[in-house]
Formats: C-alpha cells, structure tokens, sequence
C-alpha cells in the first residue's frame, strides 16, 4: 500500500489557491492529488502526469473527475504539455521524484533487488532502454561510471568488473542474477550492514530512466510557468536528486550569480523564487517509523517572485 511522503507538509505550501492550476508531474498512485483535491474547489484545474502508462492508467480510475487531465509523458517536457493544453500560467507543481510503491511492488518490472524478474526498470516501458541492455552491452568503464556516479557505490569498480567477466559466458537477464553479481564482488562485511544491491540498482535505475537529466530540465519550466505568489514543491529520496534541486532554488532566489570573486556584477540575473528556509523539511520520526521510505525524504518549497 503506497503512503505518499511528507503529505500534510507537501499540501500546506502546494495549496495557494483553491480555484488555481495545478500540476502533480509525478501522479504515482495520486496520494498527493487526492489529498490536495480535497481542498480543490470545482474551479480547479488540475494536470496530472506520469511516464508510467500502467500506473497514469490505475490512478486515472480512481481520480477520475472532470478537472482533472491525465498526461502520459515525462515531465522534462512540461512546457510542451502545458502549451498542448493552452495553459500558460500555473498556481503550484509537484514534483515527487523516483520510483513509486507500485512500481517497486511489481516484480515484473525488475525494479526490486528482493524478487526475481527480468532486469527491466523502464518507468517508460516504450522506451527502448533497459537495465538488461546497459549490464550486456555498456563497456566495463561506462557500467562502473554509472555505479559510481549515481549510486555512489565504492565498488562500483568491483562490480563493473564482475558483471563483464559474467557477461562473458552468459549474459545477464535478472534481478537476481544481478544480485548475485554484486554479492560476490563486494566484501562480506559490507553486505552486513545494507543490501549491496540497494546503491547498483538505484544506478542502473536512474541511468536506464535518465532521472537526473528529467530534473534538471524541468526545474526552469516550472518556475516559467508559475504565477507571482505559486510554489514549486520538490520531494527528493537521495541527496543526487536534491543537490540538483538545492542548487537551482539557491541559484534562482539570488540576485546575483557572478563567480565571487567578481568584482562587479555582470550576470545581470534577477531573482524569480523566494525561499521558505534554506533546509529541507524533513519526514518526523513517527512518519519514518510508520512509513520506512520516508526516512530518506526531502521537501523543498520555492515561491515565485
Ligand atoms: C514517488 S512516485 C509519486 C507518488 C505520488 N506522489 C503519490 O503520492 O502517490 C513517482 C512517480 O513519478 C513518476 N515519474 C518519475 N520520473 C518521471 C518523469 N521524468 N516524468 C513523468 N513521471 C515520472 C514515476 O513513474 C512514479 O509513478
């Protein structure tokens, strides 16, 4: 059962305007929607979006209200979506990033270190990239990049190397094969203290799904298309994703972004957003015992100046 993260929070700084436009990015199993509709007025209009047909698909089902447009796409290209649709001015975005419970839940979807399924991980399935196609045909230095980078994973080297050495006389098609891969290429200590598959599947998952990118390009369209007093609302579940978010709202509420060492201003930048703090807020203790996904949640608020 999905339980959406930092919900109260979320919808106390989402919710500006009862009558107002709303985009929810990442609709997931529309916990956040549901609950912010409920202070909606019929006025509202509300977009609602999500790259995973299957999932847009089993909320629309249950969401299914008359001001409510379902979009099945990626967020990157919100600008296109809204113009698609004639709008130009929106009152507060969502944004809650990564995988949903659904979709971990899944096994099918190969998401999961805990279950056997093909390596998929395709929040897209029309997408052609998946996780099988990066472990078999990625070079070792690629495969290691990827580890490295977006899982943070210290032996990211290691691993790369097994997965080759394994390719070699098979390739590699599941989970669990994968898990058994990693097992080996790391030491037994480390597998006592997390699941040594926890940081290369989060890897392959962002690799496979280009999560990092999708933030960044749809940060700037968020803040274009929000109006004077809207607030852009960002969950983020590791600190790759909020660095990038961190950085732009900082960026975004300074008058100035010259290098500091400038003597004087030449950037000629203007701030568009207003912070509401500059750290996150954070899940409190009872909702991480309750809801364990929370535990690593971060919600940032901006609003548009
Ligand atoms: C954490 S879940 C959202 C959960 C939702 N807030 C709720 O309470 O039920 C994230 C969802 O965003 C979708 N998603 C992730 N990246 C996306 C992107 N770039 N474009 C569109 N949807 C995306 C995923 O498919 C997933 O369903």
């Amino acid at each position: 059962m999905h339980q959406p993260v930092l919900l109260q929070e979320t919808i106390d700084y989402w919710l500006t305007d009862p009558n107002g436009v709303y985009v929810d990015c990442t609709l997931g199993g529309g916990g956040h929607l549901r609950h912010l509709i409920k202070f909606l007025s019929t006025k509202a209009q509300i977009i609602a979006i999500d790259r995973d047909k299957e999932i847009l698909e089993a909320s629309r089902k249950k969401l299914n209200l008359p001001n409510i447009t379902f979009i099945h796409e990626d967020f990157r290209y919100l600008s296109q979506i809204l113009s698609g649709l004639n709008i130009s001015k929106v009152t507060g975005v969502l944004l809650d990033l990564g995988v949903s419970s659904m979709q971990l839940d899944t096994a099918s979807r190969g998401f999961s270190y805990h279950e056997n399924a093909g390596l998929d991980m395709r929040m897209n399935t029309e997408q052609r990239l998946n996780a099988t196609e990066i472990v078999n045909h990625f070079s070792e230095e690629e495969i290691a990049r990827i580890i490295y980078d977006y899982g943070e994973e210290r032996y990211a080297r290691n691993i790369a190397r097994s997965i080759v050495k394994n390719r070699q006389e098979k390739a590699i098609s599941s989970t669990l094969e994968l898990v058994d891969i990693i097992k080996s290429s790391v030491p037994a200590r480390y597998s006592r203290e997390k699941h040594p598959a926890r940081r290369t599947f989060q890897a392959l998952r962002i690799a496979v799904n280009s999560e990092l990118e999708a933030v960044q390009e749809v940060l700037p369209q968020a803040v274009k298309h929000l109006v004077t007093g809207g607030r852009l609302c960002v969950i983020t579940f590791h600190s790759l994703e909020d660095r990038i978010v961190k950085k732009f709202m900082q960026e975004q509420a300074r008058e100035c972004i010259c290098p500091p060492d400038f003597p004087v201003c030449t950037c000629g930048h203007k701030a568009s957003l207003k912070l509401f703090s500059r750290k996150p807020l954070l899940p409190d203790e009872n909702e991480c015992y309750q809801n364990p996904r929370a535990r690593s949640a971060k919600l940032r608020v901006a609003e548009k100046i």
